[in-house]
């Protein structure tokens, strides 16, 4: 008797467990600023993420960081709806191998992962910086899987395209100006460093730097590189070969001796649109946009594309909110309409970061992202009505 009357309580306590999972509330909003929770109420730990959407699913991949400043991997969720995502797991993470490219202590930033329709492969690239070398390695890495969810497989990391110059640099133009700069006796700046090419030049035989970067696929299936280059002054455009995992030769420089990073990019009738924040490490800074009639360019700054305070900090867009732009995701069925996703730094206890998913859209031929406190996809239909 006393067994049955057990069976019954094990078996009513395991019914209201599973009742009260099927009931944890679904999200149905964007709530800024606040912790973002998972399926299973943990905080989402997707830094300088960027998406994927592959069939109905939507794939979120991050720096999986630890308290402090550590990036030990890839982390990857799952959404059907880009308010609720499961937790799928580390996608790559650092080895316990000396002298390996991602050995433990190196640090993994911005990936990024985009689906290749002929190889039928998941291609991840993302800024790898070497165990015990700071900043300084300024490399890209790249690793490739069969599934969305991993695991990746490591391929290499490296400078990109050793001995080449980009297609809208004219060293004589360049030279000219930074001996015109020498003869006037003007100190050469920072920024005029950068516009010239010093960086460039300095590193054509070892290969370009390459820091905060994210990855675009064209409608015709090309796909492309973009990351901060030459000491972080100046965006670099790479096309990437027909498997995405190596580059063409082919690059542009993009707003040369700006300071631009945390780069973001868009495609809609036909224009290209990038947003990007400037070189203030983890401290927010105005977010940037630019424009062009194709990813080669010409690029035409636009501006600061933030609207809005958020009431959490009184930040408006003279501090991005105090956030750093990480990537613009389109909303399937809604034309010109993006997901724009921006990280709020906290470089002290870094998994703890917050993120800001705001509404972008495009108007007047620039992007605009407004600040929101909580928000959901129907925002957009009083835009496209
Ligand atoms: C930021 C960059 C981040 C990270 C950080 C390190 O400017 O966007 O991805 O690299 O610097 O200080």
């Amino acid at each position: 008797m006393y067994r049955i009357f057990l069976l019954i309580a094990a078996f009513t306590i395991i019914c209201d467990y599973t009742r009260a999972e099927d009931t944890k509330p679904e999200r149905s909003s964007f709530i800024s600023y606040e912790l973002f929770p998972d399926a299973k109420g943990e905080h989402i730990n997707a830094h300088g993420a960027g998406m994927l959407q592959y069939g109905d699913i939507f794939y979120l991949y991050g720096e999986f960081r630890t308290r402090g400043a550590q990036a030990i991997g890839v982390s990857c969720y799952k959404s059907l709806d880009l308010y609720n995502w499961e937790n799928i797991g580390l996608v790559l993470v650092n080895v316990d191998i000396a002298g390996h490219d991602i050995e433990k202590g190196c640090l993994f930033e911005r990936p990024k992962v985009i689906y290749n329709v002929t190889t039928k492969k998941f291609v991840l690239w993302f800024h790898l910086e070497l165990k015990g070398h700071g900043y300084a390695a300024a490399r890209t890495a790249v690793a490739v899987s069969d599934s969305p969810e991993g695991p990746f497989e490591y391929i290499k990391s490296f400078r990109p395209t050793p001995e080449m110059w980009p297609m809208n640099y004219s060293q004589e133009f360049y030279r000219a100006y930074n001996e015109n700069i020498d003869k006037t006796g003007i100190e050469s700046v920072w920024s005029s460093d950068g516009f010239t090419g010093k960086y460039l030049e300095r590193d054509l035989l070892e290969g370009q730097m390459s820091r905060d970067m994210t990855l675009f696929v064209d409608s015709n299936g090309r796909a492309f590189h973009i990351a901060a280059s030459e000491e972080n002054q100046t965006i670099h455009i790479r096309e990437l070969t027909d498997d995405y995992l190596d580059f063409t030769g082919r690059f542009v420089r993009v707003l040369p001796g700006a300071s631009n990073e945390a780069p973001a990019i868009c495609k809609y009738n036909g224009m290209y649109y990038l947003i990007s924040s400037g070189c203030t490490g983890w401290a927010p800074n105005p977010a940037r946009s630019a424009v062009a009639p194709t990813i080669w360019g010409p690029w035409v700054s636009t501006g600061n594309p933030c609207r809005g305070v958020n009431p959490h900090n009184n930040m408006g867009p003279e501090k991005t909110w105090g956030g750093q732009s990480t990537y613009l995701q389109a909303i399937p069925g809604k034309d010109g309409c993006y997901l724009a996703m921006f990280d709020i730094w906290r470089p002290h206890d870094q998994k703890d970061s917050r993120y800001l998913w705001l509404p972008a859209y495009i108007k007047d031929g620039r992007l605009i992202v407004t600040w929101q406190d909580k928000w959901a996809l129907d925002w957009f239909d009083d835009l496209l009505k």
